[in-house]
């Protein structure tokens, strides 16, 4: 489905991602582990057009990625970054709102109901601002708001960062839900154990490159891979 092949990438001068390929398939969920500074989040902004690629080539079945992120997103790509980025002075609702506008429900996709269905807290704080949300609440609604972009992929960078626990346990229940609804995923995590039981492939990177790829089965059975590359 998606296809990134020997990317070269970074901010200005600085290159971070080193000819960095790799491959999500659809209706599985793709982890990309790897330390702190690896690449992840460069390799996910370099996906969405947020930084420009300046080697190799990105294709969604077969065919290139526009380069402009709204363009990328009308094809199907939601992003949850890091900073979730909620619209601090919008409510709850009047974020969902904005983003079921400007990607209107195909039949039977996304609607307000339904994300408010997968996330029950979020119909409570309708009207809370962003900033008055939990951290747990905000990524709720930053993953709400990608789902109503009816995404054929979702990308997600460290979706439990900074949560408690007993969030971290329910992010995890609502994202195998979509897997087993069959929704494509490229998921960024530093918690291991996460990432690892929801994932079909792993990709572990280093110093800009892939240093590994396989199953999760096998990264949870390579104890030195663990150890080399994301001291776990
Ligand atoms: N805005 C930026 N400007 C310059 N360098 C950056 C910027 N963001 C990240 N980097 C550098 O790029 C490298 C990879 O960062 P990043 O992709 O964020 O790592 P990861 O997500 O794997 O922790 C790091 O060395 C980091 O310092
Ligand atoms: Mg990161």
């Amino acid at each position: 489905m998606l296809d990134l092949s020997a990317i070269e990438s970074g901010y200005g001068e600085t290159q971070v991602l080193h000819g960095l390929s790799l491959t999500a398939r659809p209706g599985r969920v793709l982890a990309i582990l790897g330390r702190n500074g690896a690449g992840k989040s460069t390799t996910l902004k370099t996906i969405m057009g947020l930084l420009p690629t300046k080697a190799g080539r990105i294709t969604l079945d077969d065919r290139p990625l526009p380069a402009r992120p709204f363009d990328i997103a009308r094809l199907g790509i939601a992003y949850v970054p890091e900073t979730r980025d909620i619209f601090p002075s919008l409510s709850v609702r009047e974020n969902l709102e904005l983003a079921a506008r400007r990607f209107p429900c195909a039949n039977g996709g996304w609607t307000m109901a339904r994300v408010l269905e997968l996330f029950p807290r979020l119909g409570e704080r309708l009207d809370n601002g962003g900033t008055q949300l939990s951290g747990g609440e905000q990524q709720m609604l930053a993953i709400a708001r990608a789902l109503l972009m009816n995404p054929r992929l979702l990308i997600l960078d460290e979706p439990t960062e900074g949560l408690a626990p007993i969030i971290v346990k329910l992010i995890h229940d609502k994202l195998k839900e979509l897997k087993s609804a069959g929704l494509s995923m490229i998921l960024v995590e530093q918690n291991f154990g996460f990432a690892t039981s929801l994932a079909d492939d792993v990709v572990v990177i280093g110093k800009g490159r892939v240093v590994w790829s396989g199953s999760a089965p096998e990264i949870r059975a390579a104890e030195d891979i663990q150890h080399a590359w994301l001291g776990v």
